[in-house]
């Protein structure tokens, strides 16, 4: 019995049907704005929704937070969907979790906000007072790129209801002393949570639930059908009928699979509601749980049950809530479930190894009977006869409770500690029978090593019988090593590292039953020495806590001068509500088009031929714009060298663009893309690293050198000289929000509009009107806001912007280009992989006199701004230290992958991180503290650069040395030590570093600024100026920069976007003077508007704004006024390598401590402490925010993220789900941020200094310390030779660093034996 229906679900209190969502679409088309879209798989959590349902048996409403752009819509129905738009909006009430996250600042770029939001409140929904834990659970799947997470908690922690201590005793000492601030925001004015004022489920949908039949609902598409069983019998009777129909749950599996990997299912079963797949069951000997469960009710049930047994009975249970707590983020894990993570059987699967070990079965149901299987090695390699039917479903699975002398664990290691697949994970039980240690069973099954899971199936048999002793750990390894063998060309790389996790987590193993033997029979077993516990023993963890510390207010100001006060973002309750608008936010223009790329998927070849006509024969096909059209318009001068838009005779990297579908919808032009034809032919040479540059002299022009001193006199008069090098890996931007665009032909005299997410909307103006041969005042860009850029959305934006135009202007309709996650990661590039070399002369007291240097970038297929970046590189690369002679030379390569370009910092974090790395070893050959060598090398006071520009360092050595105090630095060093000698397998580092960043763009017309207020007749200001508003709040510094020069309230000023119209020909979004350039150009126009208006105000003191704008009005005075700011003075030629390139320093130090596993190589931050000086802080909040943003994305560049490339040059990380950003497992547990007390030095704007890149290189303190334990490792496993270690610091490079007798009992492959799975980049 079944019908079908029209598809409808409630969202948020309205009910919505949909006509012809009958294909497995996603819930977008829906077009809520505040759902975001950050990568579409499941990985970022920017679009978590609320699923609400009742179940009629227990009379329940359950809610749970969900990744939107894997939920199937045709599984909504009964279902009410909460979106950001239902909780709260500025036009209403805004909600308790919207208002505090805008006000402890955890909104920048606001693209994670409302999937944070959503988040916490589904949290709070089903607690309404959660523990500290449950909040940082609940964000585990959220991703932010911009805040550094530490105001996100800050705003969870309102929430919670034990109080913390928020202080150390050193700043409550500080705070009770200078009168300093230690909190951004007041807890006094936030709304109280009352869960009587949330959305009611619908009562529609409860009575539904009550009163309707359960009948199989079907939804019938053109393409797909989807059919819904609500009873077992209907389930089976489907699955008979469509044996090869899928049987979807939480489509957490095959949503990815349907969208990255373009499989198709025309029928697409999904159970809902079948109580005989949701139940769990314990009895005497077992648990048996039901496939339907997801993975967080799965989590529930082990609690209660582990709460409820014996511990013996429950080690099993244990060990898969242990993997459970760090599987995938709450959202998926609420999703997904049981059975469908068991069916999957993917290679990386968490809980099946441990299942696998465990003596599982499997129960399943068809129409022609029950049947039981093993969960065991067969079923996992899929064997036909140990295998699910085609018409079998998976109803549960019973799990053994464990015995008295029965052992199990699990292990895992991935690239992060949480939300990341394992790079290897382990099951692993054994039973010796009573009283013994006589190994009566063993099973041991690995994850990671194949193409599914894999059992050491012969190694456990050869074993039975031996005792547990390290006789036998030696035998096991040797077996299972023989036994569970990866190909040097494994796909997912990193083999030897696989290889020595497989013995490391035995090893683990072992111990572990070791210990709990000696526990039970202290007598017969041995035990193990104190120092070997620390292999057991989880990482340092604890509760996040931070500080921050800015001097106050200076009390002479006006009481409403906001300048200096930790104002809110301008946009922050916008973010929070889901009502700030992005570009892909705008809604659909009237017979709007949408365009998709064609990208080379070869990194060096000649196109032979490009097929088209089968993609234009596809429905609703428009167009496909190739290099014929652009004919003559197809390059643009992008700094000194052409770059082509389009590309059909030869491609130089993957990812560069070939041609432009377009099409009616996004589906269509996606489709179609997909099926153009594109022949390649292979050219040589292939070129992807930097050493293959240097072998080929393929470099761009010029190179750059710099010279102080006299280097090679200074090297023979040193005591030592030591040469090394250190390679550094690239990074991807990943802005939340991908690169979109939305062209808009006016229909009159040309005129085109293109609103566009990027920092340079003069460029893209410039190269739109180029490529559609029009004066750039018929062409206008847009800018609203940015979800996040850091220095990508200018270059590539620019030739997908002029694409997308021609194709608006051929067609005279409006045409949207809106990029997925993984197109953008691998057309766009990212930060530059650099190579450093160097050679440095120095003393024995740890003085370097002379530095000799050479820097490489792997700059990509074409220019781009790699000489600049190489420019700025050299002259930032000595940081904090005087050489007195010094000789650096830069070459930007010339390779085959898409060309590299700024990222936050520009240049600064490669160079600093290889001076940084050559001190380090300085420190070590002389047998010197780190900290002292950066101490006796770093400028003292007055001094010169190496291109000859005064510096004085006072605030240097004041941020060095009171990052030392805040720290309790020489304290800490002694407790790390005393740590390090009483633990054999973690390990512990400090570290600390210096920091002089130099700001200032290095040309004068480069820093020029303007700006536009006008004040109107109600006395209202409305204020425009050339940044781009990017998450780094500049509007809202502008606001407080009128409001001051004013002498207004806040309230009265407004902002509307970034505008060439408004403001024309500005300079790019970046570099870190936005706020100031712009903000000099804001106050220029208020001075003038106010010098105009000053009789008038004179005249009537008492007077309104509206008063004086009606008198001025009265008078023709013009209320009107632009603002100029012509630039710093600065200047450099790189002829004599002199010049004054930079308007001024900041400086900063940051120390970090760390704990590293020498076993797994995973390491967590236990504490930064980072002191800035910052000038006098326009706005503490935000300047804070850029300072701990900055931190966690450099803390991410030097240890977790990493990009992986084929030796063909194909980017295999381009998604969330492989490339790994900083999460809110990885922030500091403690966080210290510090600013020096406001100094009036600079000349800039209201003495403040530019913040927004500099803190990325204090991330590399933790390489630092992370180098700091690993030398500690070394040390005591009598490694004394210098460390060399490239950045990232991932978890393989810590592993394979700590050398023990695991590293060596691996096979190794010889280098050429193979063809490696990736290439080091
Ligand atoms: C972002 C993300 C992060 C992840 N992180 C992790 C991680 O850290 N560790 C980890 O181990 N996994 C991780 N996963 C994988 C995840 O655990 C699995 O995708 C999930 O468990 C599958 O369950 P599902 O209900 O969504 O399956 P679905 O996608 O609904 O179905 C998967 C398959 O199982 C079959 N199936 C489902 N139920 C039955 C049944 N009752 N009988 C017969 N066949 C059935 C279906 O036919 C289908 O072929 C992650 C996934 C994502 C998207
Ligand atoms: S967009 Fe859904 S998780 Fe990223
Ligand atoms: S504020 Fe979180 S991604 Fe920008």
């Amino acid at each position: 019995e079944s019908y079908s229906l029209p598809l409808w679900f409630y969202s948020y209190s309205r009910k919505r049907i949909l006509e012809n969502t009958l294909s497995l679409t996603m819930l977008f088309p829906v077009r809520l704005t505040g759902t975001k879209y950050g990568c579409g798989t499941g990985g970022c959590g920017a679009c978590t929704v609320m699923i609400s349902r009742y179940n009629p048996t227990i009379k329940r409403i359950s809610h749970h937070a969900a990744n939107a752009c894997l939920i199937p819509i045709c599984s909504l129905y009964g279902a009410a969907v909460t979106t950001i738009e239902g909780i709260g909006s500025t036009k209403t009430r805004i909600h308790p979790v919207q208002e505090r996250i805008a006000k402890c600042h955890g909104t920048q770029c606001g693209f994670c906000t409302p999937g944070m939001v959503m988040s916490i409140y589904t949290l709070l929904r089903n607690h309404p007072e959660p523990s500290l834990e449950q909040l940082t659970d609940a964000l585990g799947g959220n991703l932010c790129r911009c805040t550094g997470y530490r105001p996100i908690i800050d705003a969870c922690k309102t929430f919670w209801l034990v109080t913390i201590c928020l202080m150390t005793p050193v700043t409550l000492s500080l705070s009770l002393l200078f009168k300093i601030s230690l909190k951004l925001f007041s807890e006094e004015e936030f709304l109280p949570l009352d869960p009587t004022q949330e959305l009611i489920f619908p009562p529609e949908l409860m009575i539904m639930a009550e009163k309707q039949p359960q009948r199989t609902r079907i939804f019938g598409g053109d393409r797909m059908t989807w059919i819904s069983p609500t009873t077992l019998t209907a389930l089976l009777e489907a699955k008979f009928k469509y044996p090869q129909a899928p049987v979807v749950m939480g489509n957490t599996s095959v949503g990815p699979e349907m969208k990255l990997k373009g499989v198709f299912h025309p029928v697409i079963i999904s159970p809902d509601g079948i109580e005989e797949l949701n139940f769990a069951n314990c009895s005497h000997n077992e648990l048996t749980l039901g496939a339907g469960l997801s993975l967080t009710q799965v989590k529930y049930i082990l609690g209660e049950v582990i709460q409820n047994l014996p511990e013996e009975k429950t080690r099993m249970y244990r060990a898969l809530l242990k993997h459970l707590r760090t599987l995938a983020g709450s959202q998926i894990r609420n999703m997904a479930s049981l059975g469908g993570h068991i069916v999957s059987r993917h290679l990386d699967s968490d809980l099946n190894p441990l299942l696998a070990v465990g003596n599982c079965t499997l129960n399943l149901l068809s129409k022609k009977g029950k049947r039981q299987v093993p969960l065991n090695e067969e079923f996992l390699r899929r064997c036909p006869s140990a295998d699910l039917k085609p018409e079998e479903i998976l109803i549960s699975v019973k799990i053994p409770h464990s015995r008295k002398w029965e052992f199990v664990s699990g292990f895992r290691q991935a690239q992060r500690q949480q939300n990341a697949l394992a790079v290897v994970n382990s099951g692993m039980r054994v039973f010796f029978g009573e009283g013994g240690d006589i190994i009566r069973e063993l099973s041991i099954s690995y994850g990671g090593v194949g193409p599914t899971t894999v059992c050491a199936k012969n190694s456990c048999r050869k074993l039975i019988g031996r005792p547990w002793n390290e006789e036998m750990l030696d035998v096991a390894c040797r077996l299972v090593l023989d036994e569970v063998t990866l190909p040097g060309s494994a796909p997912g790389g990193r083999v030897e590292f696989k290889r020595t996790l497989i013995v490391s987590f035995l090893f683990k193993f072992y111990l572990e039953v070791l210990q709990i033997l000696k526990r039970m029979d202290p007598v017969r077993s041995p035990g193990l020495a104190d120092k070997y516990e620390s292999a057991l023993e989880d990482l340092h963890s604890g509760h996040h806590c931070s500080t921050l510390k800015y001097e106050n207010v200076d009390s002479k100001n006006l009481p409403q001068d906001p300048i200096g006060q930790p104002i809110m973002h301008l946009s922050g309750i916008k973010h929070a509500t889901g009502e700030a608008i992005y570009c892909d936010d705008m809604p659909t223009v009237d017979r709007e088009l949408f365009l998709s790329f064609v990208t080379s998927s070869r990194a060096h070849a000649k196109i032979v031929s490009i097929d088209l006509s089968e993609a234009l024969s596809l429905p609703g096909v428009v167009d496909i714009v190739t290099e014929e059209h652009l004919r003559g318009v197809n390059s643009f001068c992008i700094l000194s060298e052409p770059e082509k838009l389009l590309r059909t005779e030869e491609v130089s990297c993957v990812g560069q663009l070939v041609c432009a579908v377009i099409a009616e919808s996004e589906v269509q032009a996606k489709q179609a893309a997909k099926r153009v034809k594109v022949v390649y032919q292979d050219l040589q040479p292939l070129i992807l690293t930097i050493e293959e540059a240097i072998q080929h002299n393929s470099f761009f022009e010029p190179e750059r050198k710099l010279e102080y001193g006299n280097v090679d006199e200074a090297f023979k008069v040193v005591d030592h000289i030591l040469e090394g090098e250190i390679h550094i890996g690239g990074q991807e931007h990943f802005y939340m929000e991908t690169q979109s665009m939305l062209v808009v032909p006016k229909g009159e005299d040309q005129e085109i509009d293109v609103y566009v997410s990027t920092q340079f909307p003069k460029y893209i103006q410039d190269i739109v009107a180029s490529t559609l041969k029009l004066p750039a005042n018929k062409v206008m860009c847009h800018v609203k806001r940015v979800g996040g850029a850091f220095g990508g959305k200018t270059y590539k934006t620019g030739i997908m912007a002029a694409i997308t135009a021609f194709a608006a202007n051929k067609h005279g309709r409006a045409v949207r280009c809106i990029l997925e996650r993984g197109e953008d990661m691998l057309i766009t590039g990212g930060r530059h992989p650099y190579l450093g070399k160097y050679k440095a002369g120095f003393m024995n007291d740890g003085r370097i006199l002379a530095l000799d240097m050479q820097h490489y970038s792997n700059g990509g297929a074409s220019l781009d701004e790699s000489l600049l970046v190489i420019e700025m590189g050299l002259l930032k690369m000595e940081n904090a230290y005087k050489f007195p002679n010094l000789r650096c030379r830069a070459w930007a390569c010339r390779t085959n992958f898409p060309s590299n370009t700024a990222l936050r910092g520009f240049g600064f974090p490669q160079a600093g991180l290889i001076t940084e790395s050559c001190i380090t070893e300085v420190a070590a050959r002389c047998g010197l503290a780190p900290e002292k060598v950066r101490m006796i090398n770093m400028y003292k006071e007055i001094d010169q650069t190496p291109y000859k520009q005064e510096i004085n360092a006072k605030n240097l050595i004041q941020c060095w040395k009171e990052c030392m105090d805040m720290s309790s630095y020489s304290l800490r060093k002694a407790a790390v030590e005393k740590f390090n000698s009483e633990n054999y397998w973690k390990k512990k580092g400090l570290a600390v570093v210096p920091l002089k960043f130099p700001v200032g763009l290095g040309s004068v017309a480069a820093g020029q600024a303007a700006a536009l207020v006008h004040i109107y007749l109600d006395g209202s200001v409305l204020v425009t100026h050339g940044g781009i508003e990017m998450g780094q709040g500049v509007h809202t510094k502008m606001i407080q920069v009128v409001s001051r020069e004013l002498r207004m309230p806040i309230s009265n000023i407004h902002l509307r976007g970034t505008s060439t119209e408004t403001v024309p020909n500005t300079n790019i979004s970046g570099g870190s003077v936005v706020a100031d350039l712009n903000g000099l150009a804001v106050k220029d126009a208020c001075q003038t508007l106010l010098k105009r208006l000053e009789p008038i105000i004179s005249k009537n003191p008492q007077g309104t704004w509206k008063d004086w704008a009606q008198a001025a009005f009265d008078e023709s005075i013009s209320l009107s006024a632009t603002g100029y700011f012509r630039g710093y003075e600065s200047n450099m030629s790189w002829e004599t390598g002199e010049g004054h390139p930079f308007e001024y320093f900041v400086y900063g130090a940051a120390c970090s401590e760390v704990e590293i596993d020498c076993l797994t190589g995973a390491h967590k931050n236990i504490r930064t402490d980072v002191v800035m000086d910052v000038g006098c802080s326009i706005n503490p909040a935000l300047d804070i925010g850029q300072i701990e943003g900055a931190f966690i994305q450099g803390m991410g560049l030097y240890t977790i993220e990493e990009l992986h490339y084929s030796p063909q040059g194909v980017l295999y990380t381009r998604g969330p789900n492989q490339y790994k950003i900083p999460a809110i497992c990885d922030i500091p547990t403690e966080l210290h941020i510090s600013l020096l007390p406001p100094s009036q030095s600079s000349n800039t704007l209201y003495s403040s200094k530019g913040l927004g890149e500099s803190g990325i290189f204090l991330g590399c303190s933790m390489f630092f310390a992370i180098h700091d334990a690993v030398n500690a490792a070394r040390q005591e496993r009598g490694l004394f030779g210098p460390l060399k270690l490239n950045s990232p610091l991932t978890p393989e490079k810590i592993r394979m660093a700590c050398e023990d007798k695991f590293t060596k009992m691996i096979p190794k492959d010889k280098p050429g034996s193979y063809v490696p799975w990736n290439v080091p980049i």
